[in-house]
């Protein structure tokens, strides 16, 4: 059995607007005078009346407390609580309203084995000094690079196993003279405004979508990233998932361990050659670069598309972005996301694409319009994708998650033990170097 809970409302369009284009939940059903939502088999439907009927809660349930704070970061605007753990109940969820003003719940249902030590952000002062400067640091990094702050900083890190949240990132940051956060710390104009003493945000990752340039510039800020150091293993995960969504490795592997393997076949597990093939590179920087590079191994023919021809030490050609759409066997993203790039991949270019085509990306997910990289897979528009980020990411949709045609990976790209060491030390390094009143190794702004 199933149902639908509906509510009256006094502005269809309205309720469209919030529970799908803002909750992206998916419109089941638009009867005209009564829309209809659903979320992972909740239906809840809103017919067109002269009053609306807010009493009640609409709860929706996530699988994890990371899932909820990303909806938290993502719905800051409406929501009415923080994201924590209400012990009475073993559930961690945050409030907030809809625009016409029915209370919306964001849930988890804590596991047994979560409920003694969930997961909490323990702001801790490592190494107290007060001659330093104050560092925050929102999450632990490796050994090496913590040596180094802390010779140069009184370190206040999150000890925590979780993300730092933020109503502890604003009200820890206002006395620090430094901030070294993660790609998914959100710092926002609230964030740095709070920040007054601060003078470099030093971002873990090469990515700095995450920080408000504006904002920051404003504020004479400094900004620093990590690149350089983790354009071979980010290179290298992007070949992973070329071999892996061609050859079908997820799939047949998953096939093999539960014991279906009864014999050779003639048509098992027919994929795509990647030898010989075209291989396609938005966005030739380093990562881009270093893709390609590995392409000559598999004798691939390799074209890109850039603002610019580039100088580079191996064979490829500047295309047109429709050719290198119609043209590419494997298409690979190795751009930034801002403004420009926001969903450069949608349906359009998608249909563009071979039905035989691969598309990449271990860049930034919000690059790809993600639904209709769905509809793509489900569509056979293309063979596959392999995907190492996501557009609202950790959230992925069930129905990506149900794909075989889908490869994906959780945001890896740069997880090795030398890379992610090297990414610290990096860190560390240009914060030290702006508050000494030095060129740092990295600086964006
Ligand atoms: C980055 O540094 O931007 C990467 O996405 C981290 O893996």
């Amino acid at each position: 059995m199933s149902g639908i809970v509906f509510f009256k409302s006094k502005d269809l369009r309205m309720m469209r607007d919030f529970y799908q284009n803002k909750l992206g939940m998916k419109l089941w059903l638009d009867q005209g005078k009564c829309l209809i939502f659903s979320h992972l088999g909740m239906l809840i439907g809103f017919c067109q009346s002269d009053v609306a009927e807010t009493e009640g809660t609409i709860t929706f349930l996530y699988d994890s407390i990371a899932l909820v704070d990303a909806a938290h970061a993502r719905h800051r605007d409406v929501a009415t609580s923080p994201a924590k753990l209400n012990p009475a109940f073993n559930i961690y969820h945050f409030w907030a309203k809809d625009p016409e003003g029915r209370t919306l719940e964001f849930q988890y249902f804590l596991k047994p084995s979560e409920i003694e030590g969930a997961r909490k952000a323990t702001i801790e002062i490592l190494n107290p000094d007060s001659a330093k400067p104050k560092l925050l640091l929102t999450r632990m990094l490796p050994e090496a690079a913590m040596q180094e702050l802390e010779d140069f900083f009184e370190i206040h890190a999150n000890t925590g196993d979780c993300t730092l949240p933020r109503a502890e990132l604003i009200e820890h940051i206002a006395d620090k003279d430094a901030l070294l956060c993660l790609l998914i710390d959100e710092i926002d104009a609230e964030v740095i405004k709070a920040a007054a003493k601060l003078k470099v945000i030093s971002n873990y990752a090469v990515g700095y979508n995450n920080i408000d340039l504006d904002a920051a510039k404003a504020c004479g800020i400094a900004i620093c990233n990590t690149p350089g150091v983790l354009t071979e293993s980010t290179a290298d995960l992007a070949w992973a998932l070329i071999l892996a969504t061609a050859r079908r490795i997820p799939e047949s592997e998953s096939f093999t361990r539960e014991g279906k393997f009864v014999g050779w076949e003639p048509l098992l597990f027919l994929g795509q050659d990647v030898h010989h093939k075209t291989l396609g590179i938005l966005g030739m920087g380093r990562i881009g670069q270093a893709v390609a590079r590995r392409a000559s191994g598999f004798g691939m023919r390799v074209i890109y598309h850039a603002k610019d021809s580039k100088e580079l030490d191996f064979a490829a050609e500047l295309v047109d972005f429709d050719t290198l759409l119609r043209e590419a066997d494997v298409l690979s993203l190795h751009l930034p996301l801002n403004s420009q790039t926001k969903h450069l991949i949608g349906e359009t270019e998608l249909k563009a694409m071979k039905r035989s085509a691969i598309l990449i990306n271990t860049a930034r997910g919000a690059i790809v319009d993600e639904s209709a990289l769905i509809r793509a897979l489900q569509e056979g528009w293309i063979f596959a994708a392999g995907l190492d980020v996501y557009e609202q990411e950790p959230e992925i949709p069930d129905v990506l998650k149900s794909l075989p045609n889908a490869v994906l990976l959780p945001h890896i790209g740069s997880a090795s033990f030398e890379t992610r060491e090297q990414m610290g030390s990096l860190a560390a390094k240009n914060a030290i170097a702006i508050l000494q009143g030095n060129d740092a190794p990295a600086r964006v702004l």
